[in-house]
């Protein structure tokens, strides 16, 4: 009993906490006005109904996501002063994974120069992050880990149709990549209500290019390893879904809209930004939003925030991250910032 009692007691003092983060943006600037050029659409209806002004574009031959990731991985292990050796778990959140396997998380350790790992990828879609998040918090809080590496990189114009009007203007590619390390100061991932929902599959889907539908000229005739959404199904489910989650979070710790430092949304859509901020009765203030410069960049969207804000934040600061996506998957995260820039 008096075991017991201490190994909880142990376990609760220790937090997953983010310890630095560096990002990897493409240098080619997509531009409503370029996206103007390919299909039938303008600069006003994509502020107006979705809020993105240009996004970032991996061009060059045999380029993916693992080179975005590896940067990003690179960056921070200069940036962090940490050793390649050092790093004993990769996780990578993606969608967009170089090939069906190995995982894109071998391929960004070996262009990274990490050899005493192990590690995989997490398929959640825009909820990539959140889910690879908790997964990370598992690993440290249960003692198994001391330095995690996450990415969470995406490239989506490997799977956007540059004909389709209806996604093309939507997504962009980025990669983020963060050291996850346990904290005793309480500071870190404190609390995570994760979800999903089977049933949304056929709302937001790539149709081919699995095993149920193998790759072949009918496949590629027909544009099938391109995304596929439903927006208006996708928009009303992911507002609901996004709020309820983050009320719950800030209710089941405590927080009111004072207490926080931020909310930090998926960047989907501006609309729906503000819809679950109206709902969750946060000043606009305190949103963060950069989906403007960037777009929806699936798993890296949160982290891409994260990023932009580091030289502001503050050690103890509270922050609410909140995602929605394919699946469908959702949830929210309530996480204490560990350090001063
Ligand atoms: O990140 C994962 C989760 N994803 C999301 O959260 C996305 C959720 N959905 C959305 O953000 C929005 O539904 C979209 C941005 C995808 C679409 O916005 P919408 O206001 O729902 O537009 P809609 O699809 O209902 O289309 C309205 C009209 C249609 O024309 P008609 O049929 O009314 O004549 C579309 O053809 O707007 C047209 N349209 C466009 N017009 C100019 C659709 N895309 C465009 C475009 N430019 N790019």
């Amino acid at each position: 009993m008096v075991y017991t009692n201490i190994s909880l007691t142990m376990k609760n003092e220790i937090k997953a906490a983010i310890t630095g983060i560096d990002a990897y943006l493409p240098e080619y600037i997509l531009t409503n006005q370029e996206l103007s050029t390919l299909v039938d659409t303008s600069d006003e209806w994509i502020m107006q109904r979705v809020g993105i002004k240009e996004r970032r574009i991996l061009k060059g031959e045999g380029l993916a996501t693992s080179d975005m990731g590896a940067e990003a991985a690179k960056k921070l292990l200069k940036k962090t002063g940490t050793s390649p050796d050092d790093i004993d778990l990769v996780l990578v959140a993606t969608i967009t994974p170089d090939m069906a396997f190995p995982s894109t998380a071998c391929l960004i350790a070996e262009k990274s120069g990490i050899k005493n790992f192990w590690g995989f990828d997490v398929s959640a879609a825009c909820s990539g992050f959140l889910f690879t998040l908790q997964t990370a918090t598992s690993f440290i809080e249960s003692g198994q880990h001391k330095k995690i590496l996450l990415v969470a990189a995406d490239k989506m114009s490997a799977i956007t149709d540059y004909t389709n009007r209806n996604t093309c203007v939507l997504f962009g590619d980025a990669a983020v990549a963060m050291l996850i390390e346990p904290s005793t100061e309480n500071v870190g991932v404190m609390d995570s209500l994760l979800q999903a929902d089977g049933s949304g599959k056929d709302a937001l889907f790539l149709r081919a290019g699995g095993s149920l539908k193998p790759a072949s000229h009918a496949t590629v005739d027909a544009g099938e390893h391109y995304i596929y959404q439903d927006g208006k199904a996708v928009f009303k489910v992911a507002v609901t879904k996004m709020a309820d989650a983050s009320v719950a979070m800030m209710e089941r710790n405590n927080l009111s809209p004072d207490d926080l430092s931020w909310f930090i949304p998926h960047q989907a859509n501006l609309r729906i930004i503000d819809a679950v901020g109206k709902r969750m009765g946060i000043g606009s203030d305190k949103v963060m939003i950069n989906i403007q410069k960037y777009g929806n960049t699936t798993a890296a969207t949160i982290p891409l925030c994260l990023w932009e804000l580091e030289r502001t934040l503050k050690k103890g600061d509270n922050l609410i991250l909140s995602t929605f996506g394919g699946g469908f998957t959702w949830g929210s995260t309530f996480l204490k910032w560990a350090y001063n820039s």
